[in-house]
Formats: C-alpha cells, sequence, structure tokens
C-alpha cells in the first residue's frame, strides 16, 4: 500500500500542471510551452473526434499515453483486484435495480457472522443494505439522520433484525453504536462522513469495516486534512476543487446522458461569452448547478436565468447566435482539456484511498482495496476492507 502510494505520489506532484487546470478559465490549451506535442495533437482533433474518444478508452490510451510519460504507469497503479459476485437475485419492488446490484456485490464481500455484536450500516439512506444483510439473518444498526428516509427504512424492515436509528452520524451519540459493532459498512457515504466512520471506527475499536466511499470533496476544510502520515509528509496539498475531480466522470450514462452534458456544457460557454463581453473582463464567472429540467428549456431562458443568477443586465435585444458559435469552438476546447484530465481521475481517488489504508494500517489494521463491481454500475466501486489485526485486539 505505502508503494502503490508513494509511487502514485511521486507521478502525481510533477504533472500538477495538467491536473490542477480548471478548463473553464481557459480559452486556450494552458500547455503551449510545456507540453507542446500535447497540445498539437489535441488540437487537431475537432469536436465529433473528441466527443467519439470519451466513449473510446484505447483511443484516448493511444493518442495520450505517448504524450504524458506518466500516464501509463498511473494507470498501472490504478489495476486492482475484481472481486468475484455471483448473479443478483431479482431486485425488490422498492429498490432501483441499479442500485440493487451494487447492494448485492458490495454484501457478497462481507464476513459470514463469527463475532457477537451487530452489523452498523453508516448513512443507511433507506437501508436497503442492511435490510439484505438483514434478511440473511444478521442483526442490523441502520445510523442515518434523515427523519423521512428513516420512517421509510422502518416500514420497509419491519419483522426483521434491523433497527433503523436516526443519528448524526458526525455527533457522538453515533459512538457508542460503533462500540458495540462487530462490523461497520458504508455504502456510498459522502468525504467527511466516511473519514469520520474510520476515524471513529478506530477510536471504538471496531473489528472490521468495509466501506466504499464518494463525493471525497465533502470536506469541512477547503484544504484536504490527510489522514494517514505518508499523505501528511505529501507535498501535494489538494483543494476540495481537487477532491472532487474523480467525480467529474460521465462513466455510468449513456448516449442521452452525453448528449445532455454536452449541451450543459455548450450552454455555460454560451453564457460565459455574453459575460465577458458585458463585463469586458477577460474572467469566468462561474454558475452554479442547476436542475437537468432547465435545459428542456430554450437557450434564450437559459441566459436569462444566468444573467439574473449573477446580477448581470441584459440588452432589451439580445442575439445569442455569435455566442453560441464561440462556445461551440471553446466546447471543444474543454473536451481536449478534459480529456487530459481524465488521465488523473482515478489516480488521484487511488491517492485518496491509499490515504485511508495507511492510516487504518498505522492503527493496526489488515487493509485491502478492490473492485467489488464494474465501473459502469457506479463509478464509485472500489471497496476498502479493513480487519484489526489480531496483535492490535483489545490495545
Ligand atoms: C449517498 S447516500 C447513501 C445512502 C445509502 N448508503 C445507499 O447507498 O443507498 C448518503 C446518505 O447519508 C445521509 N447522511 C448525510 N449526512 C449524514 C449525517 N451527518 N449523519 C447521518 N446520515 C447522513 C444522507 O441522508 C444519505 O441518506
Amino acid at each position: 500500500m505505502l508503494s502503490r502510494f508513494l509511487a502514485l505520489d511521486r507521478l502525481l506532484l510533477p504533472t500538477q500542471p495538467l491536473w490542477r487546470v480548471q478548463p473553464f478559465h481557459h480559452l486556450d490549451l494552458p500547455w503551449q510551452h510545456t507540453h507542446p506535442a500535447l497540445c498539437e495533437a489535441l488540437s487537431a482533433l475537432d469536436l465529433p473526434a473528441l466527443q467519439g474518444l470519451e466513449q473510446d478508452a484505447l483511443g484516448r490510451q493511444a493518442l495520450l499515453w505517448p504524450l504524458v510519460p506518466q500516464a501509463a504507469e498511473l494507470a498501472t497503479l490504478c489495476r486492482l483486484p475484481h472481486l468475484p459476485c455471483s448473479a443478483p437475485m431479482a431486485a425488490p419492488a422498492h429498490v432501483p435495480g441499479r442500485k440493487w446490484a451494487q447492494i448485492w456485490a458490495f454484501a457478497q464481500q462481507l464476513d459470514a457472522a463469527d463475532r457477537q455484536g451487530h452489523i452498523l450500516e453508516w448513512c443507511a439512506g433507506k437501508g436497503h443494505l442492511g435490510r439484505l444483510l438483514a434478511r440473511q439473518g444478521q442483526p442490523v444498526v441502520s445510523l442515518e439522520w434523515d427523519a423521512d428516509l428513516c420512517q421509510a427504512a422502518r416500514q420497509l424492515s419491519a419483522g426483521l433484525p434491523q433497527q433503523i436509528v436516526q443519528q448524526d452520524v458526525l455527533a457522538s451519540g453515533s459512538g457508542p453504536w460503533l462500540a458495540g459493532a462487530r462490523q461497520a459498512v458504508a455504502l456510498h457515504a459522502c468525504g467527511d462522513l466516511h473519514r469520520h466512520l474510520l476515524q471513529q471506527g478506530v477510536a471504538q475499536g471496531v473489528a472490521s469495516l468495509s466501506l466504499a466511499p464518494c463525493c471525497y470533496h465533502k470536506h469541512a476544510h477547503e484544504q484536504y486534512q490527510p489522514l494517514s502520515r505518508a499523505a501528511q509528509a505529501s507535498a501535494l496539498g489538494l483543494t476540495r476543487r481537487q477532491l472532487q475531480l474523480p467525480l467529474q466522470e460521465t462513466v455510468t450514462g449513456g448516449a442521452r446522458v452525453r448528449r445532455l452534458r454536452w449541451q450543459e456544457l455548450s450552454w455555460r460557454l454560451t453564457f460565459d461569452a455574453l459575460q465577458r463581453d458585458l463585463r469586458g473582463e477577460e474572467t469566468y464567472l462561474p454558475l452554479p448547478s442547476f436542475a437537468k429540467e432547465r435545459l428542456a428549456g430554450e437557450l434564450l431562458a437559459f441566459i436569462r436565468w444566468a444573467a439574473d443568477t449573477k446580477g448581470l443586465t441584459l440588452p432589451a435585444q439580445l442575439d445569442v447566435t455569435p455566442y453560441l458559435q464561440q462556445a461551440q469552438a471553446r466546447l471543444a476546447q474543454v473536451l481536449r482539456m478534459e480529456l487530459v484530465l481524465g488521465l488523473f481521475r482515478r489516480p488521484l481517488e487511488l491517492w485518496l484511498l491509499c490515504d485511508y489504508a495507511l492510516y487504518l494500517q498505522e492503527q493496526g489494521y489488515g487493509v485491502s482495496l478492490a473492485e467489488f463491481c464494474e465501473r459502469p454500475l457506479t463509478p464509485r466501486n472500489i471497496l476498502l476492507q479493513a480487519h484489526k489485526l489480531a496483535s492490535a485486539e483489545g490495545g
């Protein structure tokens, strides 16, 4: 684990100019001086070619690996074992199929009950994972802070050995539930919620932890606070924005999802071209995220909403056509930068997971990282499993 972490760290450090880039802030490729051959190869790709490459891993590899010397080794460092999984039973009516397949795959990797105590489900949502375990006869306590989700979970778990507890997991009240648990499980608990589980699980001496983390950027601090000594000694210094990089990748979407994404990028860039013109400033003005329904309307209505959100007054007569044309050219430029960023998303995720794993090792746990399902099922498909080593038991 340490050698994987140090190798990732060594390769991510010199490549920072490639992955710290924010595509919307740049009108041109920002690596003309440092990576001229890369820029030349990217510039030769038109929009359809760039859009096609999003679905073509081998094409991306053939294009980028010769031009980014660290890329091949980074990809090798991201290879993890795939855990075997039997075909899932039919999904219950109340669980979406994709969620059910994730839960099934996750549950397959958990140890059979060989200890006293309950399984603790952390950030349970409607408690679907816990309920599958409870159906196997294992006592489960599911912690969730949302009252409506708890209510729904209680109805679904009637008659099963699953207790639903409304609890903020970040509050001290979660401690006793951890202390009594033989194992804690967390499927897609976000950022600080899963990091708190690691720290509190250690503090309460939980024998076994299994988690598939997500939303690393949901962090109370602007600067990432590493958990392990190795990551604390790293010069990488990630910010919240870089913690989000692993999430900014569409691996689960079909053609419609991709088309919507390109439309969103293009509309955002149209507004960007317009706002630069209106303000007379060549700087990006970030727009907040918005409901996808907004993309079903007219471009002009979107522009009005965006201007309103940013407190800009639009001219009475507005022709968006020239701005839309500029946006199409910039869309290609953004996709070129995204191609390069794509080389670093998974390595950054692995860097973070190695930080968690090394922290647990320092605390006397044996730790493994593996993929518990295919990425199209969920891009957050890495399972971290930790078992307190005998020498650390009772210590
Ligand atoms: C991404 S969902 C995952 C839910 C479930 N584990 C699953 O995979 O379907 C994260 C859950 O964490 C819950 N949550 C967020 N903050 C929490 C907190 N401080 N304490 C307890 N639960 C929290 C949310 O309400 C949500 O149900």
